[in-house]
This record gives C-alpha cells, structure tokens and sequence, in this order.
C-alpha cells in the first residue's frame, strides 16, 4: 500500500514567492524562479517547466539530481542514524577523513557544515599558530577580489568591500594584494604574517586562476616565514577542476598546509570540511574547535558514496570541461560581446563586454540556469554528470542570447 504525499501542486511560482516576499529576511535578490524537484541534469518549476541546470546550487548539485546512489545512500541513512553530534563516534567520519587524507595528501581533518564555516576554523587554526610563535604574528594575507564567505572572519580577508563596508570594523590584521602579483605578495607577507590564504581559481570573484608562479611563491613565503598556506577549496576544488582540487592542477603539486571545501562533498547535504597537515593541525588542541551538526552521519555517507562515482567521473570532467572550454571560445570568436572564457574543467566564466544579469534571465525563459557573477561574468558550473549534449543545449540557447544582447 502506498501512503498519499501531501499536495504540494498548490504551490504555483508566483505563491511560493509572495509568501517568501512577506515572511523572509530581504537579503537575497533571487531569480524569479521557483524549483520543486530535479532530475539528472534538470530541473522543474510547478507549473512543469524544464530547466537545464548549468548553476548547480553554485556548485552544489555536482552529481545533478536525484542521482540513484544518493537517494539510496541517503535512504538508508536516514533510517539508520541522521545525526549523533560530536560526542560520540560513528562508522563515517574517519572512513571519510581517510579518503580525503589520500585524496589530498593532507593527514588530518575538521568536518563542518559550510565553506564559511570551514574558511573561520582555518583562520582559528592559522591565528593559534602564529599565536603559539609570538602573539605579534596574527597577520593574514588573502588576495583582491577573493571570496571567503559571510561570517566575520571570512569577511575579515575576503578582498572586495561592497562584501565588507557595513561590518567594519572586521578583524585586524588582513592584508590584500592583486591576484597573480608577486611583488605585491612579497611585500605583504612578513614575520607577522600567520597564514595566506588563497583561491587557486577565483570563483565569486569572475573565474579567475592564479598563476603556478604566484602560487609557487606564496608557498615559498609561508615557508621562509613559518606562515601556514591556506587553500580554499570551497568552489574550485572536489573534483570540479579536473582534479581533485584545483591545487593539484600544477606540476609540481603546491601543497598548502591547509584546505577547506564544502559545496559538492555531500551532493547537497551541507557539509564543509577543512585538511590540515600534521604542523597546521597540531594548533588545535582539545577543547579549541568543534561543531555540533559538522561530519554527521548522513552528510559522511553520502560523501563518502560521492567520492566513488567521482573516481568513475574525473575522466568525464576533463573531457566535457575542455569540450565546453572549447565552445565557449567558438562562441566568444563570433560574439564582439564576448570579452574572455576562463576556468578549468567544469568551473568555467565568460566575461562579457557588458552587465550579464539581463541575459542570466533571459537564459531562464530560454530553460538555462547560470548566474552571473561580479557584474559582467557569466559563471557555469554544470553537473558533473553532463554530456557534450547538454554542452551544446548550452551554447545553442548562449549564442541565441548573445546575438539578442548585441541586436
Ligand atoms: C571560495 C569560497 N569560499 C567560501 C565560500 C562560502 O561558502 P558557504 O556559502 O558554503 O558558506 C564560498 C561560497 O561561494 C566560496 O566560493
């Protein structure tokens, strides 16, 4: 026997979001779409319509939706143990610490629930250890036009002030230097400095990678000035770069001491998580951290079933990413509004010559989720489970909107 589900066809869009428009907070300038369910790489409004979803969740959905080893993953966990807290032990976090251990050759992890929540136990771990050196040395250098997130700390060293201005003021001691300036970073990093912190490609702030020789020198200087090298993972990293994490793009690897990721670990479970090496980790001690929902039981599981179909799909991610790589700049050959295509893999951005909200809609009535990012980037972050047909779906309904910016 099959039990009814409650009706939820009588939430039409325009319901949904008259009642979120009296009763919620007004912080978000969302898209005038509602989502009610998913599936692979789409997803529906209630009214039916279907949407190719290049956005994910910023990055979130990486196996798309309703994915058969997720839903069954999370059944099953779900009627086993959703959470214990950190109280006590369950069968996941260490299998799942293990795993990142060998897939990031970092020893030791903290699990969290978000990138922010990750980035400020990455602060606390970099303050105590400079704090452990000389109380002086609480100094943090991050870049220009980063992105952290929006808990004080992360505002603290996230380099674009309309983010900032109406907190301040913000912790002392951030420092910001131009990505991929080398004497700027050189000048800024001193025996005060505690740690540097870095996106290896820039996600919020338009797409942009640092160099190998950037990243090479700000590994040399936390180095020479027993500074910890912190690596936010939270966009470009888990698989979305081609690699593990966008760190292991460079030949030789630039290990940092530290790195936080979230969004795509847990396929949408919230789930954020920081590796430190022995040296970083050895600045936290008992009592100094913790989190009462991070690394439970479900969110673990679900990961830990992720990171199995991601080894399958790394592969796949090269080969699409490039393939779209590769029509994006088609695209950008024919379209004067088309200014530069950046990115690795399947984070990728194309910076136009004008603001890109306007074609973000339009994309919506055409059945095409990306955003917009930085005012004139378009940001696509697609399922890790795209094909070079939706690629192209992508491209037809981009060039289609491009030619209608331009008209
Ligand atoms: C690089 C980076 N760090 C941190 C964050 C914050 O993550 P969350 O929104 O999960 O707190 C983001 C979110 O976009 C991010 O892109």
């Amino acid at each position: 026997m099959t039990s009814a589900l409650p009706p939820v066809a009588e939430n039409t869009s325009q319901s949904i979001m008259d009642l979120e428009r009296e009763h919620l907070l007004q912080n978000y300038a969302r898209y005038p779409l509602a989502i009610t369910r998913g599936k692979g790489c789409y997803v529906y409004d209630p009214e039916g319509r279907r949407y190719l979803d290049f956005i994910t969740g910023i990055g979130v959905n990486a196996l798309g939706h309703a994915h058969p080893r997720i839903v069954r993953a999370i059944r099953d966990q779900a009627a086993r143990l959703i959470h214990s807290s950190n109280l006590y032990y369950h069968p996941y976090q260490g299998k799942l610490a293990k795993r990142l251990a060998q897939m990031s050759g970092l020893e030791r992890a903290f699990f969290a629930n978000t990138g922010t929540e990750a980035i400020e136990g990455a602060l606390k771990m970099v303050r105590a250890h400079g704090h452990a050196i000389d109380p002086e040395k609480y100094e943090i250098v991050s870049l220009e036009n980063s992105f952290h997130g929006r808990t004080l700390g992360a505002l603290s060293i996230t380099g674009q002030p309309k983010y900032r201005t109406d907190f301040e003021p913000l912790l002392p001691g951030a420092k910001f230097v131009p990505i991929n300036d080398v004497a700027a970073l050189e000048a800024a990093v001193s025996e005060h400095t505690a740690g540097i912190v870095l996106e290896l490609i820039q996600g919020e702030g338009g797409i942009y990678p640092l160099t190998q020789e950037f990243a090479a020198k700000a590994r040399g200087l936390a180095d020479h000035y027993n500074a910890l090298l912190v690596a936010d993972e939270t966009q470009c990293g888990v698989g979305r770069p081609g690699t593990y994490f966008a760190y292991q793009r460079s030949h030789p690897v630039i290990l940092p001491d530290v790195m936080v990721a979230a969004k795509p670990v847990a396929c949408g479970i919230p789930l954020g998580f920081i590796m430190a090496n022995e040296k970083a980790a050895a600045a936290i001690k008992p009592g100094m951290h913790g989190s009462t929902f991070g690394g439970g039981p479900l969110a673990c599981r679900v990961a830990l079933e992720f990171l199995d179909v991601l080894d399958e799909l790394l592969p796949a991610i090269q080969r699409v990413g490039g393939y779209f790589h590769l029509k994006l700049n088609d695209l950008a050959r024919k379209h004067a509004l088309v200014k530069e295509v950046r990115g690795f893999g399947l984070m990728l951005g194309m910076e136009l010559a004008i603001p890109g909200k306007q074609i973000v809609l339009d994309a919506i009535g055409e059945g095409l989720l990306i955003n917009c990012t930085h005012e004139t980037v378009l940001r696509l972050l697609p399922p890790y489970i795209a094909t070079e047909k939706e690629v192209d779906q992508a491209i037809r309904i981009l060039g289609k909107l491009l030619s209608k910016a331009a008209a």
